[in-house]
């Protein structure tokens, strides 16, 4: 439904790396499609797959104003042809606060729009007996698209490559992408994963993640082992940024026409050349998973009037 060839693997040539004879590779995901973009089809694909099987009406599924997540099954769902419902965080909102929201009602979404309080339940079993008996011709996935579909759909990046890079480079929001990604990395690999959000449990929530999902404790233990985490890059916390951030963003974008967005993959992208020069890293080989966010990046750019995006 959703060209994944489209995810080319891009060499980058920067000085600093030929020094180092460090060969850094990213996974194009971004290039996927405009709306369903990078790590978002990955974890959609065997969700819509399951709702089709299942003869549902339709995709419910959560987010917050700005959410990548809800446009992306909005444009998915539109283009297959099912209804989709977004529950969004903060009852202040309405359809026109912002062009996220906007672009998701003219794909077909209907919004239900929550309290933050409310929202904040989302997980809780009550809760989730409540949007299953309202919506019960729904499939209904989990804020981030993080659940088990997700999570295997995530496996599939590294298969699309040669898989035999020294370290795998991603953003961390919900996990399910780096989780999936784990699944499927070799033994001689290490995983470095930045999680975006401030004070963020990487390796707990992983491990939450695999246990929902059916893994064993034991396998989950094991391949954790593999998972490195940068836990010094959020700049302050989820969606925030500093002018350090964009400059190095506007910088990596002249020199290689690569779209970053500051929420997620620029932050990424800023942590591994940090962690190149304070570990003096040299003669390996990096993956770098572009994981899309680029219509956020866009806008951020706009309102900054900065080019990074
Ligand atoms: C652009 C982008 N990159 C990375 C992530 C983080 O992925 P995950 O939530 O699977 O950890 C997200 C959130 O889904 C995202 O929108």
């Amino acid at each position: 439904m959703f060209n994944i060839e489209k995810s080319i693997i891009q060499k980058v040539e920067i000085e600093s790396l030929n020094e180092r004879s460090i060969k850094l590779y990213i996974k194009r995901d971004d290039l996927i499609d405009e709306n369903v973009s990078g790590n978002k089809w990955r974890k959609l694909k065997y969700n819509v797959d399951y709702a089709i099987q299942m003869k549902n009406e339709g995709i419910l599924t959560f987010g917050g104003a700005f959410s990548n997540h809800l446009l992306a099954t909005a444009a998915a769902c539109q283009k297959i042809g099912i209804k989709s419902i977004g529950i969004v965080r903060g009852e202040e909102l309405n359809s026109s606060s912002n062009d996220t929201l906007k672009n998701c009602e003219t794909m077909g979404m209907q919004l239900v729009f929550i309290s933050r309080d409310k929202y904040s339940l989302r997980n809780e079993k009550f809760f989730q007996e409540e949007v299953s008996y309202e919506y019960s011709n729904y499939h209904i996935i989990p804020e981030g698209g993080s659940n088990y579909y997700g999570l295997i759909g995530c496996q599939q990046i590294l298969l699309e490559t040669t898989n035999d890079f020294d370290y795998v480079f991603v953003a961390q929001g919900t996990t399910t992408t780096s989780a999936g990604i784990l699944l499927s990395l070799p033994e001689k690999s290490m995983l470095n994963v930045v999680p975006v959000l401030k004070g963020f449990d990487s390796i707990g929530e992983m491990k939450n993640l695999y246990n929902h999902s059916g893994f064993e404790d034991s396998f989950s233990n094991e391949i954790l082992n593999r998972v490195e985490v940068l836990s010094d890059y959020h700049f302050g916390g989820y969606g925030k940024y500093t002018n350090e951030l964009l400059v190095f963003m506007e910088e990596f974008y002249s020199k290689t026409n690569v779209p970053l967005d500051p929420v997620y993959t620029g932050k990424t992208l800023f942590a591994l050349f940090d962690w190149i020069e304070k570990m003096n890293v040299q003669d390996c080989s990096i993956l770098f998973v572009h994981t899309g966010g680029i219509q956020g990046g866009k806008m951020i750019a706009k309102k900054e009037g900065r080019t990074f995006s």
